[in-house]
Order: structure tokens, then C-alpha cells, then sequence
């Protein structure tokens, strides 16, 4: 989704935010602009829709800019269709303020019309634009001391105070040659602290290659940031809480290296996402998992009655994947919510409910609102995160961070495996204050332990996905079934190939097709089964045969040393054997890879497929 950035040093500013603007590329955008003020106060925007180095890059390099303080902003519409008009940085009824936003002010179209009375002249059909003029409203009527500029932080605050939605904005103006304003409510916004120099950032990737020192700003907080120093104050409260982090990796972990896509790398790197979420949290021992994080007692973790997991789309499926485990190995009832359905369907909650939300970014708009409306409730609220210091983590009760490193391919791969992986360590963990004996934890874990090399023995076969992939790269539909741990990992497989191939393709439960689905099945449309030699062997074998009767061209996921499955699939894939419940995290990894290179022959963009967000922060 849109990402922010904002500068201010020594430094031409103009590179620097272009750079920048590169590494927000990844979440998904459809135009990106620049406002730089050059010292002695002249405000210059450039802006383009399409694609950075194609437009605005371009743009820049014919018509430079100069200063030491700037703004960027990439965009991925909400108001108004993608155009230049409607990109930012957008300005002020006096051209002397710019204004990039990231989120959505509700009450946009009230605003406007107060402004459209008072003769403001609109250039776009932004919400944006909007907040900009209102910026310019308070600014312009503030008294004014022997022509001393007005306050521009005081402007913001005001203009702020009157605004309904969700915000992540910088703010700079012609006045003021050495200050940007940033300010948040429910859409990240990150102070960067270099040396004689300050950054603004929605996403620290996009500055990690200058300083690791951070601020989270919170919701309601609005800095003042010049190159020496900034000041933090809350809208809410009398003080704002004010932390320094650390971001923890390294600016090599976002580059793509000799890897053709960031997808690729990403799913090469999953035998290390698995290690890194097992690592320190397997007690052979006691036989269990144990977690820093969760900031419950023994007592507390089992007194849950019941867990509500809320997420969205992979995020989703790996929630799934967490109902089997978690009901099979703790006996603990759970139920799965897309998040945006549990905070808005009021669903009666027994006392000891929990809700443990996933998601990789931490960012989700749907997500968050999950987090809050459980709390609202007075119910503990956990997490499964990825991105540290995010919203969601910093707003949960407790919560698990992957350690996956960057995921920037919009299409998830490594966060999911990662998630999967944390699911099953807290399966046993609550399983073994439970009914789980030490034998099957014990097994489980050992089982966990093997997986990362048993996905480097699933990479190594690249070669063969990538045949199998070109084989059926001209279908125009797909079907993805699987039973048990393997259903969810069969809507995954129907998603990562959908997302970035755009071929549709469908995930089912292979028992379900008969009701309904099978109707489409024909000899065009291949069916991809998730068949490990699994509890439910036997029974999606019988799915199977319905789908060869009707001639589907089957794909089979399988057990090595399956030789049964050679006589009913067109093509086979073998899956080193483990247990039933960690099938899904090996099983993952060739789907993944068969939709990659299945996209990748079609031509199509797989780090930034069409219309996708990496992080979604609206709702
Ligand atoms: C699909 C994908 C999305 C995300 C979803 C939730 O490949 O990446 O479906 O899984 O938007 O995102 P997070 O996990 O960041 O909450």
C-alpha cells in the first residue's frame, strides 16, 4: 500500500527520497511524488503516475530538484483512479504547504464542500488534498507576531482535531525550511534518527540503509522533526511515550541479490525462516516449546477456554493450519475468523476466550481492528508477527515474532511457513499443559527439527517444479484440493497462484468437490491434490478417482515411496516424509514455487502483481 518518506539534513534531498522510494516499491503502488524545499524556501513537487523509474525517476531527472528537505509518498489508490493529479504530495489553497498521506479520511467530502464555499480550488479527487487544505485553513488563521511564520506544527495538531479516519502523514511548507511534521492515527509512521539528519518513514526499509535508531510513533502522536532533533507530543494525552529501538536486520536482508525475483529469494530462504522460529524455543527436556513473549502464567495459559485466531488471506490459511493443530495436540476448541468479519459480527465470547491474531506485516488494518475490538472486550489479545515494533505487535498482550527477516514480495511465502512453524511449537506448548504425552510431543518436535532440511531436499527440485509448472501454464483455471492439515494449504496454493499468475484457480477440500465443483472439471482444468500418505490417504484417493473419471489432468502432492499415486496422477511430486502435522509446511514450499515459475513464464510481475498491497492498511 502507500508508503511514506520524509528527509531532512545535509544531504541533496531529491536522491534520497527517490531511493527510498524504491524500497517502498514492494507494497504495492500505482504513482509516487516528491515535494523538495531548497534552503532558502522554494517548494517544488514532481509527481507521475506509473511505475518509479519509468515516470517519476524520470521526471526528476529532466526537471531537477534541489534542497535538503523533502517529502515522498507512493500511492495506491483509495480516492480517485491513479493519475498524476491525484498523486502526491498534494498542496495547501496557498501552494505553500505539501501534504503525503497514507490511510483514509472519512469525513473528507464534509471538508471539501466547507472548502469548496470558500472558493478553495481542488486539483484532485484525493482525500488528501483535502486534508492538506484543512492543514492551510488552520495555518492561515492563526495570529501572526510581527510577521513571524505561524506555527506549523499547531496547524497539523488543529487540522487533526477535526478530522475523522485513519492517517500517516508528512507535512512540510514553504515557510518553514528546516521542519517536516509527521503524525498518525492507525497507519504506521516511523522517525528515523540519523546523524545531523532525520527521517519520516512508513516503513523502515525504506531508510534502514541510513540508521537502525528508531521511533514508533504512536496513534495520536505528531512529531516535530528538523536535522538536529525532534520533539513528539500526543493528541490524546499530556506527554507522548517516546522509545528509541534498534531495528534488528541488516540492509542486505531487503536486497534481491542473485535471485531473479524477491519471491524467489524469499522462498529459498524458508529452510532459515523455519530454523529461526524454532530457534531457542524447543525444550527437548521438558518436552515442550516455550515462548519469551506470551506474558501469560501456567496458570493463565490453561485456564483458556477457547481461541479465536484472526487474519487474512495467507495469514488466514495459516490460521487454519492452527485450528487442526492447535484442537488436535491441546484439545482446545478454536475457531478461525477473518478478522474483519470478528470485529464487525459482535460474536458472543465465553470469558476465557483468547484471540490471537497472525500477520506478517503487523500492519493490517483488519487485523488491528480484531486486536482492538477483543481488548475493547476485555479479552487477551496475542500475536504472530513478523514485522518488529509493528502496530499490531506493540498493541498485543503477548505475542510471537517470526524472525523471518524482510518479506518483500507482496505475495507471502516465508511469513506463512514461519507462522505455521510458531503454530505448531504453541500447539505443543499448550497440548503439554494439557493431554499431549512427551512421547508425541517429543515426536512433534523432532519432526520440526528435520523440516528445514527437508525443505532444502524440496528446493533442490526446482527444476522439476518449474517442468511441471511449464506444462500447465496455458490453463486458464486451476483447482487445488486437499483434506485435513492439507485443505488449508490447498486455498493457499489456489491464492499464490491467482495473485500472481492472475489464471484463476480455486482451493476446495477434495470431500467438497463432489458437492458442487466438479461440475467445472474437464480436461482443460488441471487439479492440483495435496495427498500425503496421511490419516486422510485413503479417503482423498476416492476424491481423486472422481476427478480422473471425469479426466482432470491431476497433479498429486505425495508421500515419497508412494507408488500407488503414480497410477492415478498425470504428474507426481514427492514430499519427504514427516508427520501429519507438519505436512503443511512442506507442502507449502512447491506450490509456491509451481505458481512463481507458472507466473513468471505468463510474463507477469511476480514482486509487484496488479491491484496487490503488501501491507493493507485501510479496511
Ligand atoms: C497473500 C498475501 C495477503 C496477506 C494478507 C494479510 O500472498 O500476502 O493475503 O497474507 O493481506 O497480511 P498480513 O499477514 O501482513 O496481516
Amino acid at each position: 500500500m502507500c508508503g511514506i518518506i520524509g528527509y531532512v539534513g545535509k544531504k541533496a534531498a531529491a536522491p534520497i527520497l527517490l531511493e527510498a522510494l524504491r524500497r517502498l516499491q514492494y507494497r504495492g503502488y500505482d504513482s509516487a511524488g516528491i515535494a523538495v524545499l531548497s534552503d532558502d524556501g522554494r517548494l517544488t513537487v514532481r509527481k507521475k503516475v506509473g511505475k518509479l523509474d519509468d515516470g517519476l525517476a524520470r521526471l526528476v531527472q529532466d526537471q531537477p530538484v534541489t534542497g535538503h528537505l523533502g517529502i515522498g509518498h507512493t500511492r495506491w489508490a483509495t480516492h480517485g483512479p491513479p493519475s498524476d493529479e491525484n498523486s502526491h504530495p498534494h498542496l495547501d489553497q496557498s501552494g505553500k504547504i505539501a501534504v503525503v498521506h497514507n490511510g483514509v479520511i472519512e469525513n473528507c467530502d464534509r471538508l471539501k464542500e466547507r472548502f469548496l464555499k470558500a472558493g478553495h480550488i481542488f486539483r484532485s479527487a484525493t482525500d488528501t488534498e483535502v486534508l492538506a487544505h484543512l492543514i492551510g485553513d488552520h495555518y492561515d488563521r492563526q495570529p501572526r507576531a510581527n510577521g513571524q511564520p505561524a506555527s506549523l506544527t499547531q496547524a497539523v495538531c488543529d487540522a487533526l482535531r477535526e478530522v475523522i479516519g485513519t492517517y500517516g502523514i508528512a507535512v512540510i511548507s514553504s515557510e518553514h525550511p528546516g521542519l517536516i511534521i509527521g503524525a498518525r492515527r492507525g497507519s504506521p509512521l516511523i522517525i528515523g534518527i540519523g546523524d545531523n539528519e532525520n527521517f519520516l518513514t512508513s516503513d523502515s526499509n525504506a531508510i534502514v540503509a541510513h540508521t537502525r535508531q528508531v521511533v514508533f510513533l504512536n496513534d495520536y502522536d505528531v512529531a516535530t522533526v528538523t536535522a538536529e532533533r525532534f520533539d513528539v507530543q500526543n493528541l490524546g494525552a499530556d506527554t507522548a511515550k517516546v522509545q528509541i529501538s534498534r531495528l534488528e536486520f541488516a540492509s542486505e536482508e531487503a536486497e534481491r541479490g542473485a535471485y531473479s525475483h524477491f519471491m524467489l529469494k524469499e522462498i529459498f530462504e524458508q529452510p532459515r525462516a523455519v530454523e529461526n522460529a524454532l530457534r531457542g524455543r524447543i525444550d527437548f527436556e521438558a518436552a515442550t516449546a516455550r515462548f519469551g513473549g506470551l506474558n501469560m502464567t501456567v496458570a493463565e495459559l490453561r485456564s483458556i477456554e477457547r481461541i479465536v485466531i484472526g487474519a487474512t488471506g495467507t495469514s488466514w490459511h495459516a490460521a487454519l493450519v492452527g485450528e487442526y493443530l492447535i484442537e488436535q495436540l491441546a484439545h482446545l476448541p478454536v475457531e478461525v475468523e477473518f478478522s474483519h468479519e470478528f470485529s464487525t459480527r459482535n460474536a458472543p465470547l465465553q470469558r476465557d476466550t483468547v484471540l490471537l491474531v497472525l500477520s506478517q506485516s503487523g500492519e493490517t488494518a483488519d487485523t488491528l481492528g480484531a486486536l482492538r475490538e477483543a481488548k475493547r472486550r476485555g479479552h487477551r489479545a496475542l500475536s504472530i508477527i513478523n514485522v518488529v515494533g509493528s502496530t499490531i505487535a506493540r498493541e498485543s498482550d503477548g505475542g510471537i515474532y517470526m524472525h523471518a527477516g524482510p518479506e518483500i514480495g507482496v505475495a507471502s511465502t516465508k511469513a506463512f511457513v514461519s507462522t505455521l512453524t510458531i503454530l505448531s511449537l504453541l500447539a505443543v506448548h499448550l497440548g503439554r499443559m494439557r493431554m499431549l504425552s512427551a512421547a508425541q510431543a517429543t515426536e512433534i518436535l523432532r519432526a520440526l527439527e528435520a523440516a528445514p532440511a527437508q525443505l532444502q531436499s524440496i528446493l533442490a527440485q526446482d527444476a522439476a517444479i518449474n517442468k511441471l509448472a511449464l506444462k500447465y501454464a496455458s490453463a486458464d483455471d486451476f483447482f487445488f484440493l486437499g483434506r485435513g492439515y492439507t485443505y488449508p494449504i490447498a486455498l493457499e496454493g489456489a491464492l499464490k497462484l491467482k495473485e500472481i499468475s492472475y489464471i484463476h484457480a480455486e482451493g476446495y477440500s477434495a470431500a467438497e468437490m463432489k458437492h458442487g465443483p466438479i461440475a467445472l472439471i474437464d480436461p482443460k482444468t488441471p487439479v492440483v491434490f495435496v495427498i500425503p500418505q496421511d490419516s486422510m490417504y485413503e479417503k482423498t484417493l476416492a476424491n481423486l478417482a472422481m476427478i480422473r473419471a471425469r479426466r482432470g489432468p491431476i497433479i498429486a502432492l505425495a508421500t515419497e515411496g508412494d507408488t500407488q499415486i503414480q497410477n492415478v496422477a498425470d504428474d507426481v511430486f514427492y514430499l519427504p516424509k514427516t508427520l501429519e502435522p507438519i505436512y503443511p509446511i512442506l507442502a507449502a514450499v512447491p506450490l509456491q514455487l509451481l505458481a512463481y515459475h507458472i507466473a513468471v513464464s505468463r510474463g507477469c510481475d511476480v514482486d509487484k502483481p496488479r491491484n496487490l498491497a503488501k501491507s493493507v492498511t485501510v479496511q
